[in-house]
């Protein structure tokens, strides 16, 4: 495994950010770690990193304890942190050379020349970090993260705040490295989850709501679905509500009906239609989105 947690817990005061989180990530993985504001990414992955320690539980890098075996586990890990904090008065490649010495990496010079090219920063090396646009702020923070080669990359919403062309670059590049590498990346999209990661973990309030592959998420949100329906005549929301499977009817309109229910509603509702000698002018299903699935598991109460 590249990543076992285990019981994980961080109390801040009375606070539980992070609440007793387990998952095992595998080898060449990509996983997206989704969440609401506040619902304890960062810091999970600060805890990952051994940027701020646990107040419980225990996590491993690569076989190693990030805990008693820190170093070890950091030489395993790169780390994109969020905000991305670096110095804006160093010059894009002085920067990388000087972390890159400052962590030992071997063939230091063309190491970086290689991440300059990997990250496609080679037009604006010769710039001051400060004077960079957010996208490739981002791209110098990615390239750091890489030098040491590390085999674990944790990537904390590394693409926020991007114009639709940069977030198009490092969504590519992100999955390019995946095919190396294993990744957890942090996002508060579902798409980006959808277009980049094989399997998506869903954090609430420090805790797992959801940890499953995507085209599954998907089908349990097809699970249920709503169909909008027009009958030609006034049709009875309590016979409505009495069709197998239905767990909600609402009447949106005059004759147009909303009724959410289990697969194979519309099949209950042209019965339905029959039996009651109603005509459908109309009916359309709404399939649950995965946006709706996120809310759903998110929600507050
Ligand atoms: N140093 C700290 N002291 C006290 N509380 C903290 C500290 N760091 C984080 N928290 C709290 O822990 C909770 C989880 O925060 P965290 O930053 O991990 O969330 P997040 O999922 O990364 O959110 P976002 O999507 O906004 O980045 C929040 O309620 C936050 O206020
Ligand atoms: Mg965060």
């Amino acid at each position: 495994m590249s990543l076992i947690v285990s019981g994980l817990t961080k109390i801040y005061g009375e606070q539980r950010a992070v609440d007793n989180i387990s998952f095992e990530v595998k080898p060449g993985e990509v996983l997206g770690f989704l969440g609401p504001n506040g619902a304890g990414k960062s810091t999970t992955m600060k805890m990952l990193t051994g940027y701020v320690p646990q107040t419980a539980g225990k996590a491993s890098i690569c076989g190693y304890d990030v805990t008693s075996q820190s170093m070890e586990a950091k030489k395993n890990t790169g780390y994109l942190p969020e905000n991305n904090p670096l110095y804006p008065e160093m010059y894009v490649r002085e920067f990388l050379l000087f972390t890159g010495r400052l962590n030992r990496v071997k063939s230091c010079r063309s190491r970086v020349a290689e991440m300059i090219e990997l990250t496609g920063l080679k037009t604006e090396q010769r710039k001051k970090i400060g004077l960079l646009s957010k996208g490739y702020r981002q791209r110098v923070g990615i390239a750091q993260s890489l030098l040491h080669d590390p085999q674990v990359l944790i990537m904390d919403e590394p693409t926020s705040g991007l114009d639709p062309n940069q977030l198009a670059d490092i969504r590519n590049l992100i999955k390019e490295l995946g095919k190396e590498k294993t990744i957890i990346f942090s996002t508060h999209i579902m798409q980006e989850v959808q277009a980049i990661c094989n399997r998506v973990i869903i954090v609430n309030k420090g805790r797992i709501v959801a940890d499953d592959a995507i085209e599954r998420l998907q089908q349990r949100s097809s699970d249920e679905i709503t169909i909008t329906v027009e009958f030609k005549q006034d049709a009875d929301k309590n016979t409505l509500q009495q069709i197998a499977g239905v767990k909600k009817v609402t009447s949106t309109a005059d004759k147009k009906w909303q009724v959410t229910g289990s697969a194979g509603l519309q099949e209950a509702i042209f019965q339905y239609a029959v039996r009651n000698q109603l005509t459908i002018v109309a009916l359309s299903e709404k399939a649950q989105t995965l946006e709706q699935v996120f809310k759903d598991l998110t929600k507050n109460g």
